[in-house]
């Protein structure tokens, strides 16, 4: 509810625990949209034939896409697994490669996989309570890393930073986050392919 004399700010409801909303639609990405994602590709086909399931979901406000605006939303990345690899976001560089972005994690456990167009990469823990400052030139992707419960996160950028998506879907990640023994591990992608 607003107060005042203008009607230019505005408020969303994000729920806390599942960070979906009730004021706008989020964006949906099903396993059908990880095609070439992961390095088992035959887990993932088996699994869209079973059931394409929701891997995840973001919000987009849509504030104009300038320069002194900020975005904001939530996203949510739901546990399981292909092959030995947890559920994940696509990830992606901004187009204003320079653009940086903050998480705050809501709710669950996984970790934002950063990486450089120069092969540097870092990851880090995503639990609740926990702000990641992804620096700007990093492309970022967000993994639950617990086959429990949603990975929730909170999310902020400059308005124009806008999604370059191709390059991942290109050359993929250096490193991928599998499960063994029970527990989350970064391994080296063996497709792995950065532009030289
Ligand atoms: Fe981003």
């Amino acid at each position: 509810m607003a107060q005042g004399t203008t009607n230019i700010s505005r408020s969303i409801h994000f729920d806390l625990v599942t960070g979906l909303s009730k004021d706008i639609e989020s964006l949906k990405r099903y396993l059908s949209n990880m095609r070439g994602m992961y390095l088992d590709n035959d887990s993932l086909e088996e699994k869209i034939a079973q059931n394409d399931e929701l891997i995840y979901e973001f919000h987009d406000p849509k504030v104009p896409e300038k320069d002194t605006e900020v975005t904001f939303g939530t996203s949510i990345t739901y546990p399981g697994l292909v092959g030995e690899e947890y559920y994940m976001t696509k990830g992606h560089f901004h187009v204003q490669l320079e653009t940086s972005e903050v998480y705050y994690c809501l709710k669950g456990f996984g970790y934002m996989l950063m990486e450089s167009p120069e092969g540097e990469w870092e990851a880090r823990e995503m639990r609740p309570g926990v702000a990641v400052y992804v620096p700007g030139r990093y492309a970022h992707r967000s993994i639950n890393a617990s086959l429990e419960e949603p990975l929730v996160s909170f999310f902020s950028f400059r308005g124009d930073a806008g999604h370059n998506y191709g390059t991942i879907e290109t050359q993929g990640f250096r490193k991928l986050c599998v499960q063994r023994e029970g527990k989350p591990e970064f391994i080296d992608n063996p497709r792995w392919n950065p532009k030289k």
